[in-house]
């Protein structure tokens, strides 16, 4: 196959990581005869630098005319003082709505060889997770009106939540018809006791699951499913929420499973084109040292080429690749606990090796 795949590293280990998986898409070209066409562009706090803001032209046009992308990661001390509407983040999430994305999807399996990384009390860890967390980006806080203006106690800043019924409805099916192929339960998250636009999340979600009669759903406030995703993780399969909620619920995610750095992501919508990246951010205070977790952004890749290209046993290939490689010991500095690690670079060499040879 030959195709076209717009890299934007970002910023901080943002460029480490995605060197990794372009080494692991690098071994897919050559194990399976496709040709990704990759081509790296300026995105966030470094386009911010180099034009003066952090989505160039350039750079959105490349996104539109190639058929995914692949996002390292942005933002960083340095742009803190920016402006919201011009900060690395906001590139970002202008990216998703300019492409017409609206379903953020992050996949979070506890890995059996990595139930001593995680976070959770061994007794619950060895229970198992495989969750897939599905988050409504088109709307909701991140893309309702933000400013500041005069209140009773003087100055004060807003950002405003805002659900339309169908924008609800469409994240919804997605999270029904993906709990189809999976365990066929779906929880939907929500602060419905307290916030409106949450009641009118509960109501809608309810009608869409009238569709699906084959597939459980539960409501849980978001309170309790935080505490119940490190107590019973085990017992969660599609977990439906807002954006903001289910940016809290993914780091969350990141401890069960052992570090934030093993997180792949995506933000698609039905055949448009998407954006595929690690959940992990840009961590500033460990750049330039090739130490990061590159597994997050191998494993988004590997997303990219079965969700955007249709590769399925390519992205399988590299799926088990990142298994083996775990099997066969190799730890970052994240998941290794104070034992021997590798450097982020060997950690994507042996993956990729590993799909040379599979
Ligand atoms: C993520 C990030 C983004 C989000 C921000 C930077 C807009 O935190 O992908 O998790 O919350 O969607
Ligand atoms: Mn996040």
């Amino acid at each position: 196959m030959n195709c076209r795949i717009t890299l934007l590293p970002g910023d901080g280990i943002g460029p480490e990581v995605t060197e990794g998986a372009v080494a692991v898409l690098d071994a897919v070209e050559r194990k399976f005869g496709h040709s990704f066409g990759l081509t790296a562009m300026p995105f966030g706090g470094n386009a911010l630098d180099l034009t003066g803001v952090p989505l160039p032209e350039d750079t959105l046009n490349a996104c539109k005319q190639s058929d995914a992308v692949l996002v390292g990661a942005v933002g960083g001390p340095k742009w803190d003082d920016i402006k919201p509407h011009n900060r690395p983040e906001r590139a970002l999430i202008s990216l998703r709505s300019a492409l017409g994305l609206y379903a953020g999807l992050c996949p979070a399996v506890l890995y059996p060889n990595l139930v001593s990384a995680s976070a959770l009390r061994a007794d619950v860890a060895k229970l198992g997770a495989d969750i897939l967390l599905v988050r409504e980006l088109s709307g909701g806080i991140y893309n309702g009106e933000h400013g500041y203006r005069d209140g009773a106690l003087g100055q004060e800043a807003y950002d405003v939540e805002a659900y339309a019924i169908s924008t609800v409805e469409r994240i919804a099916n997605m999270a029904f018809e993906l709990a189809r192929t999976r365990k066929k339960r779906v929880t939907s998250v929500d602060k419905a006791n307290v916030l409106t636009a949450s009641k009118l999340w509960r109501a809608t979600v309810d009608r869409v699951a009238k569709g699906y009669p084959d597939v459980e759903l539960v409501h849980k406030h978001v309170s309790n499913c935080a505490l119940e995703l490190l107590t019973r993780p085990d017992k969660f399969d599609v977990v439906l929420t807002s954006g903001l909620f289910g940016d809290m619920l993914m780091s969350e995610l990141a401890a069960v499973v052992g570090s934030i750095g093993m997180l792949p992501s995506c933000v698609v919508g039905k055949g448009a084109i998407g954006i595929y990246g690690a959940v992990h951010g840009s961590a500033p205070d460990i750049a330039g040292t090739d130490t990061a977790n590159p597994i997050g952004a191998i494993l988004s890749a590997a997303m990219l080429l079965a969700t955007s290209l249709g590769l399925r046993a390519e992205a399988a290939a590299v799926d088990k690749a990142v298994k083996t490689t775990l099997s066969k010991g190799l730890r970052t500095k994240d998941i290794a606990h104070g034992k021997k690690h590798v450097s982020c670079s060997r950690m994507a060499e042996e993956i990729a090796m590993n799909v040379l040879n599979s």
